[in-house]
């Protein structure tokens, strides 16, 4: 700006200097800059240009600085033979002025704030006269950085309140302070926004500015960034710099509340601990208070927890916030339903008596705030679903525990059961599977536990008997379908025993035939002494429902009767009578045998390896346990060689 000035002013100091040459008297041209601009304590240079027809020796230059009583004071004065700065003035000490040709120029070093004045170049010319220029020299300081403060307390919607203060320090001239709101400048707006500026000389003669900023707070400025800029002129140039950003906590009232059930967030059942919570969109102190419409209380919180909820519980819960500043109210509701699953309840009763042939009808209900699914099982197995249970023509095989399972599909794990007994009428059965007559073998002396089971309804009353024993007593159980009864009995003789099973309906036996028998027990050796193996058979007795126990105290192998010792005779002449068979075709076979040795090469060597004297025996046991003979000498025979 200043140089356009300068330039702009050029041609009108021309044509001034021209009309005073054409005037009364002739005149100097003087040309001289408008302005000076510097920096304090830099250097100033003031340049004087001047045409004359007398040259530089016929001139005399001074300088003159206007003091604030406008007064010209000379500071220095130059003729043709030299130059002079005068003594006692501000600038004696600061100041050199040099000439190049038809320019002359003022130095004036480390510019201080008092510089800022105009200073006259004055040229007295022998002939053409006098003329003289006016220079301003302007100084400038940078301010330091601007700071900025903001107010730490929060402020409430609609309060007329200071923000923030600005300063900046140390600059010349003075600096200007513009707020800003994000990037808006703010403009003075009574009562909406003021600003408060104070300027302080400091005693170097710099500026320092405050400025303080109080507006009228909206809800949105609490999301407002606010600051400072400053301008301030520099030599040519304005500059500005801007402090770092703050901004205000506002307090702002709610305007609406939210109220929900934050857990659980699936449905909600009796039992379950739920946890309704409330806010408020406001952040300025406020109530928040629950409470379920049905209560009259409420409880002062923003998280209401209620542990193992009942159906009760179920309701319209009701958040509401009061405002502590302008006590207004703001609600609002959410709807809490706690499902249940009452018990299972089977009508017409949970047992049922039926005849064989006819029909049931049972039908199984829970109570439920939700959808239900039920299903019947019978043994674990569905046998049917929905509420009812339809069993046509009823048989023995229908009676048991029929249990229904009420289940709610929406919540996991929700459900409860009962269970139907069904009784079918009848004279007792034996139990499918089982024989009306058992036959068995048993070893004397042994214990054997006989089991027997029925179906019927009323439950069979069992009871046991023999046509050769008295006191039989058994253990009687009730089963799904009837009863059932054991009894263990020692076996010394044959014997027949009776399972009877007896209700209103009628009666039913089992049978069992047991046959008392005696075994010899023989063990199985293997000798290397004798040419003769024993040949054992392990007899399995195997009986339905009938389980034989060795008494191990007990040898078996001392019979009492009669009978069994001449049995005991017979055998050990048979076995006599084999041995000897046995024998005689050995000695045929070794007979036989020396014969085809005597031809033989071969058999002899394998004879002389083996051993003369060796008898080898090898035992093969299978299921038949059979046995088979080796010859002498480790020739092997199969056994139907023997
Ligand atoms: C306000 O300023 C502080 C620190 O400068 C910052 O942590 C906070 O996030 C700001 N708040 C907003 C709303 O800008
Ligand atoms: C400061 O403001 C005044 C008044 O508006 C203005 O004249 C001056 O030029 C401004 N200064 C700067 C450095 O902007």
């Amino acid at each position: 700006m200043a140089g356009r000035d300068t330039h702009s002013l050029l041609p009108a100091g021309l044509l001034l200097v021209l009309f005073h040459t054409w005037g009364a008297w002739a005149a100097v041209e003087v040309v001289v800059e408008d302005k000076v601009e510097v920096y304090l304590g830099d250097t100033a240079q003031i340049t004087c240009t001047f045409t004359s027809d007398d040259g530089i020796g016929g001139t005399s230059i001074q300088w003159f600085y206007v003091d604030k009583l406008k007064e010209k004071q000379r500071i220095s004065s130059q003729d043709s033979m030299m130059t002079r700065v005068d003594k006692d003035t501000p600038y004696t000490d600061r100041i050199s002025v040099n000439s190049t040709g038809a320019s002359v120029v003022l130095t004036i070093s480390d510019v201080q704030l008092q510089d800022e004045r105009e200073f006259i170049c004055l040229v007295k010319s022998l002939t053409d006269g006098v003329g003289e220029g006016r220079t301003r020299l302007l100084v400038y300081a940078a301010p330091n950085h601007p700071t900025i403060e903001g107010v730490h307390t929060g402020i409430s919607v609609h309060e007329f309140s200071k923000i923030g203060s600005c300063e900046v320090r140390n600059g010349y001239p003075r600096p200007n302070i513009t707020w800003y709101r994000d990037s808006t400048p703010l403009r003075h707006d009574p009562d909406v926004v003021e600003f408060n500026s104070q300027i302080t000389t400091e005693s170097s003669g710099l500026y320092s500015v405050t400025n303080e900023l109080r507006m009228e707070v909206k809800k949105e400025d609490k999301d407002a960034q606010f600051y400072c800029e400053v301008t301030y002129f520099v030599p040519k140039d304005t500059m500005m710099t801007e402090t770092r950003r703050i901004n205000i906590t506002v307090f702002y009232p709610s305007t609406a509340v939210d109220i929900w059930v934050e857990s659980p967030t699936d449905k909600i059942k009796e039992g379950d601990s739920i946890k309704i919570h409330c806010t408020a969109n406001g952040n300025m102190p406020s109530v928040l208070s629950i409470r379920n419409l049905k209560d009259d209380e409420s409880s002062d919180v923003s998280t209401l927890v209620l542990k193992d909820v009942t159906r009760q519980n179920s309701g319209t819960y009701e958040c509401s916030s009061m405002d502590t500043d302008n006590f207004e109210e703001i609600t609002s509701y959410t709807n809490v339903s706690v499902h249940f699953l009452d018990e299972a309840v089977i009508t017409p009763t949970k047992t049922m008596t039926h005849s064989q042939g006819e029909d049931l009808r049972a039908v199984c209900n829970a109570l439920s705030s939700l959808r239900t699914h039920t299903t019947w099982l019978k043994n674990g197995k569905e046998v049917s679903r929905g509420h009812t249970l339809n069993l046509k023509k009823m048989t023995y095989d229908m009676a048991g525990q029929y249990v229904c399972v009420v289940s709610v599909p929406e919540i996991q794990g929700m459900q409860t059961n009962s269970t139907l007994h069904v009784h079918v009428k009848g004279s007792p059965v034996i139990m499918e599977g089982d024989m009306a007559e058992a036959e068995m073998e048993v070893e004397t002396g042994k214990t054997v536990e006989l089991k027997c089971s029925f179906r019927g309804y009323p439950v069979p009353s069992i009871t046991w008997s023999s046509p050769d024993r008295k006191d039989l007593v058994g253990q009687s159980e009730q089963t799904q379908q009837g009863a059932q009864s054991t009894i263990s009995v020692k076996v010394s003789s044959d014997m027949t025993l009776h399972c009877n099973a007896a209700n209103d309906h009628g009666k039913s036996a089992k049978i069992f035939n047991i046959k008392a028998i005696s075994t010899i027990h023989t063990t199985t050796s293997a000798t290397t002494t004798t040419t003769t193996t024993t040949t054992t058979t392990t007899t399995t007795t195997s009986i339905s429902n009938a389980t034989v126990q060795t008494e191990a105290s007990k040898p078996t192998s001392q019979p009492a009767s009669k009978k069994e010792s001449n049995g005991v005779i017979i055998a050990v002449i048979i076995i006599c009578i084999l041995l000897l068979a046995i024998l005689g075709s050995v000695l045929y076979f070794l007979y036989k045998k020396g014969k085809i040795c005597g031809r033989s090469g071969k058999q002899d060597f394998n004879k002389g390896k083996s051993g003369k004297d060796n008898v080898v025996v090898e035992m093969k046991s299978d299921k038949t346990e059979e046995a088979i003979l080796l010859g002498v000498n480790g020739e092997k025979q199969s056994p139907g060689d023997q």
